[in-house]
């Protein structure tokens, strides 16, 4: 998350926080006005977080990362300065790839990024297709050492 200016981050997106991982350390890092809105398919998961993670600042949704547009307009907020995607796309069609990517880039305002974690590159056609700059970075400090793609619009 060294690609993330903490000063400026007001809206923050996760895609797939699981059981927290990252979501805990975004919170350490994000201002005290930040709001981090916390998409995740699985409802288990959503009930473990919603027990967990005590954060105000924290709004957890249960759905997916393809409704990212929707679900901040429900929420009340403007686009995202950054959203953050661990979700498994070598899982998902073709089509599902397409649209999250997609909506990802619209759900973004002008100097928002995109930060994806992935352990392969499949996904990188997907990502230039809506974005105009696709950094890739490789972080062998994880389990397992993962690559990092940091797209803006
Ligand atoms: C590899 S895990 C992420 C782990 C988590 N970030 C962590 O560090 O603990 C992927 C997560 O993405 C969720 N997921 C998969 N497809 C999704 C989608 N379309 N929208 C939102 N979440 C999704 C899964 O339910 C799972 O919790």
């Amino acid at each position: 998350m060294a690609e993330i200016d903490w000063d400026r981050a007001r809206v923050l997106v996760e895609f797939g926080p699981g059981v927290g991982t990252i979501t805990r350390e975004v919170l350490k890092r994000m201002r005290r006005d930040a709001v981090l809105v916390a998409i995740e398919l699985n409802e288990e998961f959503v009930e473990h977080l919603g027990e967990t993670i005590h954060d105000t600042r924290l709004r957890l949704v249960h759905g997916s990362a393809a409704d990212v547009r929707r679900i901040l307009a429900e929420q009340g907020l403007a686009a995202a300065d950054y959203i953050i995607s661990s979700i498994p796309y070598s899982l998902l069609s073709a089509a599902e790839r397409q649209e999250i990517v997609s909506e990802s880039r619209h759900a973004l305002q002008a100097q928002g990024s995109l930060l994806v974690f992935q352990f392969n590159r499949s996904l990188l056609p997907y990502l230039k297709s809506s974005f105009s700059s696709v950094k890739l970075n490789f972080q062998l400090l994880n389990i397992l050492p993962v690559l990092v793609f940091h797209c803006t619009p």
